[in-house]
């Protein structure tokens, strides 16, 4: 009986270890269990604390923040020093999802060296665990020079939005014959190179599922559908908060930006009315 106490407690103290720190292991893990991966974006501390109170896997400080945090078109602006501020800011609020930072564009397609000192910054100044590279075999010299610097690293494959004028706009990927032996190949690539996981961004269902079944990391989807390890959204898009354009593949959980016009127009209406503020308000 007090055997099954202390069992109990040894399990109860183990699972809430678990439960608060997420790593390359667990995630890796996962995929043996057959459990599913979960992943969102977050760019600010409070949004950190509130994601990662609800046990997610990773936080990914995507360089979709120069869309939805920075207002720019498309991510090519973004510099390393804008993705280790936000990174700096999800640290100090996640509580033990694993922090992944992407590289952003042209800090680690110039050189090896190149790509190792920025990945570098990104964990030491900014705190991150892991960063996320997009593209394929032609990075893998660079993944490999990343792993080897005891940096984890995350592939990313099909709509590459770094790659945007290449594909001349935001397409679904991988629909050709040849796009899509590429993809596996390059996914293969990468899984050799030593990345621990693989999004699989804007590609058709059933390539995905191929993909999926041809790795022993696990594949994270975006826009990817049903049949891979994992899934990532773009945190502003799931709560309603950023409406400049919604991808088919993206499910409002919430509608936030409308809960927040609502609270912005009652608040002037008080002030102007002289309702607000009240004398439970006032020192
Ligand atoms: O930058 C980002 O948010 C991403 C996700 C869409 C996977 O790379």
């Amino acid at each position: 009986m007090l055997s099954n106490i202390f069992r109990q407690r040894w399990l109860d103290k183990n699972k809430v270890v678990a439960m608060m720190n997420k790593n390359v292991i667990t995630i890796m893990n996962k995929k043996l269990l057959n459990e599913k991966t979960t992943m969102l974006t977050c760019y600010d501390y409070t949004m950190a604390k509130l994601i990662s109170s609800q046990d997610i896997d990773m936080l990914l400080v995507g360089d979709s923040l120069g869309n939805v945090k920075l207002g720019y078109e498309n991510t090519l602006p973004v510099t390393v020093e804008d993705m280790i501020y936000h990174t700096k800011s999800v640290k100090r609020g996640n509580a033990g999802a694993l922090l992944v930072t992407d590289m952003p564009f042209m800090s680690y397609e110039i050189s090896v060296e190149n790509a190792v000192k920025n990945a570098g910054r990104i964990v030491k100044e900014g705190g991150a665990e892991a960063v996320k590279v997009e593209g394929g075999i032609e990075i893998v010299e660079q993944v490999k020079a990343i792993v080897n610097a005891k940096i984890p690293v995350v592939g990313h494959l099909g709509l590459t939005p770094q790659a945007i004028n290449k594909f001349g706009g935001f397409k679904v990927q991988g629909k050709t014959e040849e796009a899509q032996k590429k993809l596996i190949v390059d996914a293969q690539a990468l899984e050799s190179a030593g990345v621990f996981a693989v999004v699989l961004e804007a590609i058709p269902e059933q390539l995905a599922k191929e993909v999926t079944k041809c790795l022993k990391i696990p594949s994270v989807g975006i826009g990817a559908g049903r049949f891979c390890d994992g899934q990532v959204l773009v945190i502003d898009d799931m709560i309603g908060m950023f409406t400049d354009f919604m991808p088919k593949f993206v499910k409002k959980y919430a509608n936030v930006g409308e809960t927040i016009k609502a609270a912005v127009k009652n608040y002037i209406e008080e002030v102007k009315e002289g309702k607000f503020p009240q004398e439970e308000n006032a020192y």
